[in-house]
C-alpha cells in the first residue's frame, strides 16, 4: 500500500506509523533491487539536498551523496567549517537560507533541538542524520536487515547491549516498540534509558497496539536468553569521549562476545551494530568476524533506506 510522506520531515521516528515505516521499508526494497538491477532512475531529478555535518560520518554522507545522485539529485556536502552556522549565523537563519535554495536538508550534530529548528524554519523537508539524542535513519537500516534475515520483525527478541542512553538506544526502543518487537536493553543502572523516553514508547504500545515489548536491565546475561538479535554500539558516543575510561569499566559485562553469544541458546542470532566500531571493546573481533555478524549487509541498507527517506518526500514519485 502506498502512504504519502510528501513533505514529511524524518526528525526522531516517532511521528511515522508502522504503516508508514513499513511503506519506507518495502519502498527500500524496491529502490535496493532497482540498483541491484541496473536502472538508473529520476526521481530526484531536478532536486538539491543540503547534507549538513557537524560531526563526522562514513556511512550517512556516502548514503545521502549516493542515494541523491542515483536518483539525479545533486547533493551539497555543507561542513560545519564550510559555513557561516555556528560562527556567524544561527540555525533560524540559516535554515531560512537554505530553504530558499534546497530542496531537502539533512542534518547530523549534536542538539536535537538545531535539526528541530531547521525543520521548524526551513520551509523543506528535514532528515535527522544523527544527534546526541536520536538516530533514525539508522533504525530504518536495521529494521530492513532484520527483515531481510529473519523474514518478519513483530515478535523478534532484540537485546541491545551498552549504554543504554545512547541515541542508537532511545532510536532503537523507538522502532521496535512501533514495529512490534521485543526490545531489551542490557546496561549497568547508571547508564538505563532516561525514563522519559522509555515512558514515549510505552505509549507508542499502547497507541499501536504492535504486540511488541520492552525490558531493561542490568542483568545481561538473563537479557540475552533466547535472543533473534544481539546489538552493540560505541561505549562512548561522538562527543563524549571524554567519558571513556569510565565507560571502560562499567560497560566491560555487557560486551558482545562469544560467550555472551552462546548464553542466547540461540545458535543462528544475529549480530548487528550500526558501526563504526571499536573491537576489543563492546564487541570482540572474534564475533565481529563471525557468521552471526551481519553488520556489512546492515551498512549497504543505509543507503537504499536513506534514499526511501528522501525520494518518499521530496521525489518525484
Ligand atoms: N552508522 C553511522 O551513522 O555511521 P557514520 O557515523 O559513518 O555515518
Ligand atoms: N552512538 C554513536 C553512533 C554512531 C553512528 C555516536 O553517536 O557516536
Amino acid at each position: 500500500m502506498a502512504f504519502n510522506l510528501r513533505n514529511r520531515h524524518l526528525l526522531t521516528l516517532k511521528h511515522h506509523t508502522p504503516q508508514e515505516i513499513e511503506y519506507l521499508l518495502d519502498l527500500s526494497r524496491d529502490l535496493k533491487n532497482k540498483k541491484r538491477d541496473g536502472i538508473k532512475g529520476k526521481l530526484l531529478a531536478g532536486k538539491n539536498v543540503a547534507l549538513i555535518f557537524e560531526k563526522p560520518s562514513t556511512r550517512t554522507r556516502c548514503a545521502f551523496t549516493v542515494a541523491t545522485i542515483d536518483e539525479g539529485g545533486h547533493p551539497e556536502y555543507l561542513g560545519t567549517n564550510d559555513i557561516q552556522l555556528g560562527h556567524k549565523e544561527d540555525v533560524k537563519d540559516t535554515a531560512r537560507v537554505l530553504g530558499r535554495m534546497f530542496d531537502g536538508i539533512e542534518f547530523r550534530g549534536y542538539s536535537q533541538q538545531t535539526v528541530e529548528d531547521l525543520a521548524k524554519y526551513s520551509g523543506v523537508p528535514v532528515w535527522n542524520g544523527l544527534t546526541d539524542d536520536y538516530h533514525p535513519t539508522q533504525i530504518l537500516a536495521d529494521l530492513l536487515t532484520v527483515r531481510e534475515k529473519l523474514g518478519r520483525l513483530k515478535g523478534v527478541k532484540f537485546v541491545f547491549c551498552g549504554d543504554g542512553r545512547n541515541n542508537m538506544a532511545n532510536s532503537l526502543m523507538i522502532g521496535c516498540a512501533k514495529m512490534g518487537l521485543h526490545f531489551v536493553v542490557a546496561a549497568p543502572t547508571s547508564l538505563h534509558t532516561d525514563p522519559e523516553i522509555v515512558k514515549e514508547c510505552y505509549q507508542i504500545l499502547e497507541d499501536t497496539q504492535s504486540g511488541g515489548t520492552i525490558e531493561i536491565t542490568d542483568d545481561v546475561q538473563k537479557a540475552v536468553k533466547d535472543a533473534d538479535v544481539i546489538y552493540t554500539d560505541v561505549w562512548a558516543s561522538m562527543g563524549e569521549e571524554d567519558k571513556l575510561a569510565e565507560r571502560k569499566k562499567i560497560l566491560q559485562p555487557y560486551q558482545v562476545n562469544m560467550e555472551l553469544l552462546k548464553a542466547t541458546g540461540n545458535p543462528n542470532v544475529l549480530f548487528l551494530h550500526c558501526l563504526p566500531a571499536v573491537k576489543g571493546y563492546e564487541v570482540t573481533e572474534e564475533v565481529f568476524e563471525s557468521h552471526h555478524s551481519k553488520v556489512f549487509d546492515q551498512a549497504e541498507n543505509r543507503m537504499p533506506t536513506i534514499k526511501a527517506t528522501i525520494v518518499s518526500s521530496i521525489g518525484n514519485l
